[in-house]
């Protein structure tokens, strides 16, 4: 332990007994780059146990966009978010880079509610973050903006990881919006073609997942998906196929949330922050109202915000079993051990030297 923090020493038994670190110290004893990435990953890593916290998050969230070209049936986007939505000014971006960088930040996930490639200025977000030092920078998109003058962009922007999203419910809000053509031709071709623009550049960077979300995990359907995903993008690095969870925040994301699934303490807790496109800061997307609050990254340093007194309770609270009581935390299905464990929540790698297991 070589750094400690009051807040958790007031707290109560076990966030006492939680190990604490410096991660830019931490970091910078890395011979090289090599040993720095596998250091940040074995943080992840050991972080997952809830029992480790840095003195900043692994991961920032950073919502470049909050707004969407879709809204997709089963997302927040449709009728739940009750804030105005627009995108992070290039400056907001900066400041938080900055300080990132100087604190060890190791990765940042650009979204959190929308669709990031509206983003005017996301090609020059994402190479300042590189040029900054952040080792894993990754994107989710819908992939409906997809066409070849981006795919060379994406190419040349030093994203590390790219997640798209291939869903029904894409399928039939592009329909239902009056958008011309068929959302699967489309953005399926699209995604074939970058894939091929990729191998013809003999690049690896950026890994290619295909994300898809389905109304039941069962395994046959999963096995269906995932087959149907495969077999359209056998370029692709990795695949993930989620449950469909209800984004309402007053009702459980799975039906059989609390019969079926088992509460543990929150990972997010201990990883990462999301901060949304104004500067306001949360812990994740699930709180797309932003009801947790605990700062805002234009008028406070996110390290200020990460051992702060309000993420500190909810960490708390989720290590002495109290999630189950909390308002949002109640609800939700992340950080869960429920019967499909094993498919739900883990990236299946196609390619062995990825290392896609981040949600
Ligand atoms: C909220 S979207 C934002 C990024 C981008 N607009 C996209 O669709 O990829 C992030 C991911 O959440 C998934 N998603 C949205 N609503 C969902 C739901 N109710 N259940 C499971 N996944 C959902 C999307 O398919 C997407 O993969
Ligand atoms: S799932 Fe993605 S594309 Fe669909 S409405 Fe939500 S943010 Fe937009
Ligand atoms: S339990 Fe869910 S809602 Fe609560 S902090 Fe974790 S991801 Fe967010």
């Amino acid at each position: 332990m070589d750094w400690t923090c009051d807040g958790c020493y007031k707290a109560n038994q076990r966030m006492k007994e939680l190990r604490h670190l410096k991660l830019a110290d931490y970091l910078s004893e890395s011979k090289d780059r090599q040993e720095r990435f596998a250091r940040y990953r074995s943080l992840w890593r050991q972080t997952e146990s809830c029992d480790l916290l840095t003195d900043y998050p692994l991961q920032l969230d950073i919502e470049l966009s909050g707004l969407c070209n879709l809204r997709c049936e089963h997302c927040f986007q449709n009728g739940l978010i009750t804030g105005k939505l627009g995108f992070m000014d290039v400056a907001l971006f900066r400041k938080i880079i900055d300080e990132g960088a100087v604190n060890g930040l190791c990765a940042i996930k650009l979204q959190v509610r929308g669709e990031s490639f509206l983003h005017p200025n996301w090609f020059e977000c994402c190479r300042y973050a590189k040029a900054a030092g952040i080792m894993d920078i990754q994107i989710t998109t819908n992939a409906t903006l997809l066409d070849y003058d981006l795919g060379l962009q994406i190419l040349d922007s030093g994203l590390d990881g790219i997640i798209f999203s291939v869903d029904d419910h894409h399928q039939e809000t592009w329909q239902n919006s009056g958008k011309p053509g068929d959302y699967y031709t489309q953005t399926e071709r699209n995604i074939q073609q970058f894939l091929e623009l990729r191998r013809k550049m003999g690049s690896s960077r950026p890994w290619v997942r295909i994300q898809s979300a389905i109304a039941e995990l069962d395994d046959d359907s999963y096995k269906k998906t995932r087959e149907y995903i495969i077999s359209k993008f056998p370029d692709a690095d990795a695949v993930l196929v989620n449950r469909i969870h209800n984004f309402d925040n007053e009702c459980d994301s799975y039906p059989d949330l609390h019969s079926s699934y088992r509460f543990l303490p929150c990972v997010y807790l201990f990883q990462r922050l999301a901060v949304f496109w104004d500067g306001s800061v949360t812990v994740c997307c699930v709180d797309y109202n932003n009801e947790f609050a605990l700062g805002n990254a234009n008028v406070q340093s996110i390290r200020e915000i990460w051992l702060g007194g309000k993420i500190q309770s909810m960490r708390d609270c989720h290590l002495n079993d109290g999630r189950a009581d909390m308002h949002i935390c109640k609800h939700c299905h992340l950080s869960t051990q429920g019967a499909h464990w094993n498919i739900n929540q883990i990236a299946h790698p196609l390619s062995p030297s990825v290392d896609v297991v981040k949600t």
